[in-house]
């Protein structure tokens, strides 16, 4: 099934360059929504004539599609793009073009500087302006121009994208909702993705169908703050996913990311009731620390967050809970840094993503007095890390032995394997055909590996 362009974003490019492909390289840095955007980007370019490719020097157009959450990942863009201009000026020298573009929330923050630092630089194109990347890049080829997008209108982009998908194996993601207003003082999100944004429920829905009649049978909702989801009648997310329950086919519903406030009782509720939504759940805390939140601007209390986990435990006892930290906030004292490890303690996380605090311009945290010092940051991650190590390998070990679902999604790294995830995110691996790549199976685990668990499919699903 090939994707189509609405017609008044069908672009007049010439693809007239003899009847190999035209190359595209894109190269995705950050969360899921990023990495969801950069599938949608190729899903775009596609009917243009661009297939991916993996090698970059082998590519006539390159997107970066950046991140801008913390520092090293908003540096490294600039490193990357001076090794693509290398790249460029060989296939130059070679007798062909190679178009770069910037994608992403570095693009959407710093915008017009891109060029500026960047001269090979071709086109520069937010997060909610890339539906227009077949006539910016004509725009490029035509011209000589170097177009800028930088919109903030998440409508006018979900509007114009192609409304037919190809997934790519039995799992996808469907961005829900973008944009965030929760303005935490470290946080760039609200300033580079914009308001939040929902999508209404009819589309989703539809969406979901099409995906699931194409084989999906999982499903990630996505969104910035996922759990702010309203729809057009004041809806919550756990409507939302009582809906998508009832598609037919679908195995799995998933959500992420969310906030501890937008965390309703229905929602929880719906961790008990729903068979379909997966017993995890990504709800970051950033500290354990009350004093710390509240310069955070977090709107929940560390005691309001175990309450959550605690609710959500009473409801689902097998929950797999994952969450971010951020150590090294400014103003943050070992007693403050204290209560971030207690808390961890008490919740047991199965998976978590911890970081040092990131200064980043323009957010208030950045002006704040009191910045920790980097090998204070440095020691503090290290123990927390070790920690939530500790959590997740014996979350881990704990399902040696038992009985789980998986939806194989792959491949595995060996032959005669495949590959895919528990309902607790576990990634697991088993003997067995491909051609069970794309069912939910019973499987027992017999062994907890460093990044993934070994299992075999048990005899009554063959
Ligand atoms: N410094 C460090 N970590 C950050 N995050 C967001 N902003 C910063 C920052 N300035 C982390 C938070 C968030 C995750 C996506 O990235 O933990 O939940
Ligand atoms: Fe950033 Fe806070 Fe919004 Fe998450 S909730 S995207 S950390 S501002």
């Amino acid at each position: 099934m090939s994707a189509r362009l609405p017609a008044r974003a069908q672009p007049s490019i010439s693809t007239d360059r003899g009847a190999a492909p035209m190359r595209l390289h894109i190269q995705s840095f950050g969360c899921q929504m990023n990495i969801h955007d950069a599938e949608r980007m190729a899903e775009i370019l596609q009917p243009l004539g661009y297939a991916e490719t993996a090698s970059p020097d082998e590519a006539d157009l390159v997107i970066l599609n950046t991140c801008h959450i913390r520092q090293k990942a908003a540096e490294k863009v600039y490193s990357e793009l001076g090794r693509f201009k290398a790249l460029k000026a060989a296939r130059r020298n070679g007798g062909r073009e190679m178009l770069l573009v910037v994608a992403g929330c570095v693009a959407q923050a710093e915008g017009e500087e891109i060029f500026r630092r960047q001269s090979a630089v071709d086109v520069v194109v937010g997060p909610q302006a890339y539906h227009r990347l077949p006539e910016l890049i004509a725009r490029a080829h035509r011209a000589g121009a170097k177009p800028l997008a930088l919109a903030f209108t998440p409508s006018e982009k979900f509007d114009s994208l192609p409304r037919t998908r190809t997934p790519a194996g039995p799992t996808a993601f469907v961005t829900i909702q973008e944009g965030c207003d929760r303005f935490c003082t470290f946080c760039v999100v609200p300033y580079t993705r914009g308001a939040e944004f929902s999508r209404p429920a009819a589309l989703i829905e539809a969406e979901v169908r099409a995906l699931v009649g194409s084989g999906v049978r999982e499903v990630t909702l996505l969104g910035q703050n996922v759990n702010a989801w309203r729809g057009v009648e004041g809806e919550g997310l756990a409507d939302l996913v009582e809906g998508l329950a009832e598609i037919e086919g679908l195995a799995r519903i998933r959500y992420t990311t969310s906030h501890p406030a937008d965390m309703s009782e229905a929602l929880i509720a719906a961790h008990g009731r729903v068979d379909k939504l997966a017993p995890y759940l990504h709800l970051p805390v950033q500290s354990g620390s009350d004093r710390i939140l509240r310069a955070m601007n977090r709107a929940h209390t560390a005691a309001s967050y175990s309450s959550i986990i605690d609710r959500l435990r009473r409801v689902r006892p097998d929950i797999a809970v994952s969450g971010d930290f951020i150590v090294g906030f400014p103003g943050e004292s070992d007693d403050d840094f204290e209560a971030t490890m207690a808390l961890a303690e008490r919740v047991r996380y199965a998976s978590a993503f911890s970081f040092k605090y990131s200064r980043r311009p323009g957010t208030p945290a950045a002006a704040m007095a009191r910045q920790v010092p980097e090998p204070v940051k440095e020691q503090r991650l290290a123990r927390l890390q070790a920690l939530l190590r500790r959590q997740q390998q014996e979350f881990n070990r704990a399902s040696v032995g038992a009985r789980t679902e998986v939806l194989f999604e792959r491949p595995g790294r060996h032959d005669g394997q495949i590959a895919g995830r528990s309902p607790y995110m576990q990634a697991v691996h088993c003997p067995g055909p491909a051609s069970f790549i794309g069912k939910v199976l019973p499987v027992v685990i017999e062994r907890a590996e460093s990044h993934s668990l070994a299992g075999r499919i048990l005899a009554e699903a063959a």
